[in-house]
């Protein structure tokens, strides 16, 4: 398939589109990111990638990490996972905290900020440096050994989380954090503050459109069954409290944050990555959600 004229396609359709959003305004460092920005990478399964715009522009991956922490996690406990985290959608705002008090402390999923930190807990107590796991991870899966978390980014996180410290403490109450709050949310700011373009991004989720194996290198990341299983919970829960109007508009498994980037996957096909910084209400990627749209339209593929 030529996905060339399609991206180009997309990316002249989008261009109107690019100041509707607004950008995440929690942080200094993401309020100054400039809006008019786009870019999208495809990475089929035989390594080739077709690109658009600014797919090689670094941006902050956010809540995208949430989803390859789990990947550690999965891999250091399978299914014993689940014991501690939930896989229904919350219906409630990723940072929302009124569920944990009556669901025992029991994230309702694991890519809510209180499921992520329930996920990166469980990062704390299986490796020694838990800061660094996930950008080594991601290094190994996009083959690019030179990424990394923003450090102001990560301060600047850590400074404002006072409501992530909440929700940590609260599931601490109930006895679903094992580890200090302080070190949980080290780690977890660290995470979300690396910074990733759309190209080594598509890469790094492409083990998923492989039934779990890097086609890179061959590597195992997961099991088939864990891989369906992980990207089952992308299309309920990863485009936030709107993952059910994007399954209905775009069809495909995918992990959203509020740095605008969006991660998806066409099964036994392709990796994809958008980026555009301005988001709609539900904090996904405006013009990255149309995109992703426009993309399952035009080629006619979807996992429906
Ligand atoms: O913890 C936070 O709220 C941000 N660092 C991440 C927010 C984000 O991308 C949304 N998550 N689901």
């Amino acid at each position: 398939m030529d996905y060339r004229p399609v991206l180009e396609q997309i990316h002249a359709t989008v261009q109107p589109l690019l100041d509707q959003g607004r950008v995440a305004s929690y942080i200094p460092e993401l309020a100054a990111v400039p809006l008019r920005q786009f870019g999208m990478a495809i990475v089929t399964l035989d390594g080739r990638v077709h690109s658009v715009g600014d797919a090689q522009v670094a941006f902050s991956i956010q809540s995208i990490s949430k989803l390859f922490a789990l990947v550690l996690a999965l891999q250091a406990e399978g299914d014993a996972l689940w014991q501690r985290v939930g896989r229904e959608p919350s219906g409630t705002p990723f940072n929302s905290l009124v569920q944990l008090e009556s669901e025992a402390g029991k994230p309702r999923n694991p890519f809510i900020n209180a499921g992520a930190l329930v996920v990166t807990d469980i990062l704390c107590s299986r490796y020694a440096v838990p800061e660094n796991v996930v950008s080594e991870s991601l290094q190994k899966l996009s083959g690019n050994p030179t990424l990394h978390y923003d450090a102001r980014v990560a301060r600047s996180e850590r400074a404002h989380s006072d409501r992530n410290a909440a929700m940590a403490h609260f599931a601490k109450s109930f006895g679903n954090l094992r580890n200090p709050v302080d070190a949980v949310l080290d780690a977890y700011c660290r995470h979300c503050a690396i910074t990733m373009n759309c190209e080594d991004l598509a890469r790094a989720v492409l083990f998923l459109a492989n039934r779990g194996v890097n086609p890179r290198n061959g590597e195992r990341v997961l099991s088939a069954s864990l891989s369906k299983r992980l990207s089952a919970l992308m299309l309920t829960c990863g485009t936030y409290d709107a993952a059910g109007d994007f399954a209905f508009r775009v069809g495909l498994p995918a992990k959203s944050g509020v740095g605008g980037g969006i991660v998806a996957v066409i099964p036994d096909t392709c990796g994809i990555c958008v980026w555009s910084p301005g988001l709609d209400e539900s904090g996904n990627s405006h013009a990255g959600s149309l995109a992703l749209e426009m993309l399952t339209t035009l080629t006619g593929r979807s996992i429906f």
